[in-house]
């Protein structure tokens, strides 16, 4: 694909294993491209190294073999170019949420009541209007999340990286979320990676589904999801083509779980 935002080159990566003498392969040669405006969703076992990718992608992490493009170019540092939500929400506990989430617009040198309005809007954004000068440890595990991702949405990064963004967070909240960033991806044409557990999410919000095996990993299938959009994730049966593209899906996923003839 020419215009690929992202470009994973065939990744390897082996971690050195605590107690052992021999390196610990995560990631087995694992290549897909994310296109620009594309939203692709992947899939894995625990440990199968997905958050791995997402480092790789976000310049924290250099493959040990292979590589990661960025709008064809090789990324050696850190990538200030990507929005990057964290699985686990990484705000900084001695600020409040708010200066937590005004924190990236000072870095860019926004102006004091450009900044004030757009804290005020992203934290409406994610339903935390109303704790804006609690601390982090004030806040609950799925409130932490969604400053976390409010931090980041807040500068408008045209590339998103997520990790499992949604994953600490209760139903309701989930869905009005998972909505959000539908519209989100549909009006400013983000590009976005986005990690999850989750299947249903992933063919609800994704162009398409990378999944990847248990550990070492490879690339088990790449499915492209042609669904109409907008989607309703509120009922997701009732998007035409749904449980196609969840049997799609799960038909690959399902070696990589250990069903024990629960389903016959
Ligand atoms: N810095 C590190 N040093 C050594 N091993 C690591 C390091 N980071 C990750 N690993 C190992 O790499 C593997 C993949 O980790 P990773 O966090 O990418 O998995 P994941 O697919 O995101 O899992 P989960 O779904 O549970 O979040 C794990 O076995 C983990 O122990
Ligand atoms: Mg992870």
């Amino acid at each position: 694909m020419n215009d690929a935002v992202l470009s994973f080159d065939a990744v390897r990566q082996d971690f050195p294993a605590p107690g052992a003498s021999t390196p610990i392969r995560v990631i087995d040669g694992i290549s897909f491209e994310v296109g620009r405006g594309q939203f692709v969703a992947v899939i894995g076992p625990s440990g199968c190294g997905k958050s791995t990718l997402l480092q790789m992608a976000a310049g924290l992490l250099m493959p040990t073999r292979g590589g990661v493009r960025h709008r064809g170019r090789a990324i050696s540092e850190v990538n200030r170019e990507v929005g990057f939500v964290p699985q686990q929400a990484q705000l900084f506990p001695w600020k409040t949420l708010a200066e937590n989430v005004e924190l990236p617009l000072l870095l860019r040198g926004v102006a004091g009541t450009e900044r004030k309005q757009r804290v005020a809007s992203a934290l409406e954004a994610v339903g935390l209007t109303g704790f804006e000068q609690y601390f982090p440890g004030q806040l609950s595990g799925g409130m932490q999340k969604r400053g976390s991702i409010a931090r980041t949405l807040i500068y408008r990064p045209d590339v998103i990286l997520m990790d499992e963004p949604f994953g600490a967070l209760d139903a309701q909240t989930r869905m009005v979320m998972q909505d959000d960033l539908q519209m989100l991806s549909r009006d400013a044409g983000a590009t976005i990676l986005f990690v999850t557990h989750d299947i249903t999410e992933a063919v609800l919000l994704a162009d398409s589904v990378v999944i990847m095996s248990q550990r070492p990993s490879r690339l088990l299938a790449n499915i492209t999801i042609d669904l109409a959009r907008p989607r309703d994730v509120f009922e997701p049966f009732r998007n035409p083509g749904f449980d196609a593209a969840y049997d799609a899906v799960w038909s690959v996923f399902r070696s990589q779980i250990d069903i024990r003839q629960r389903l016959h």
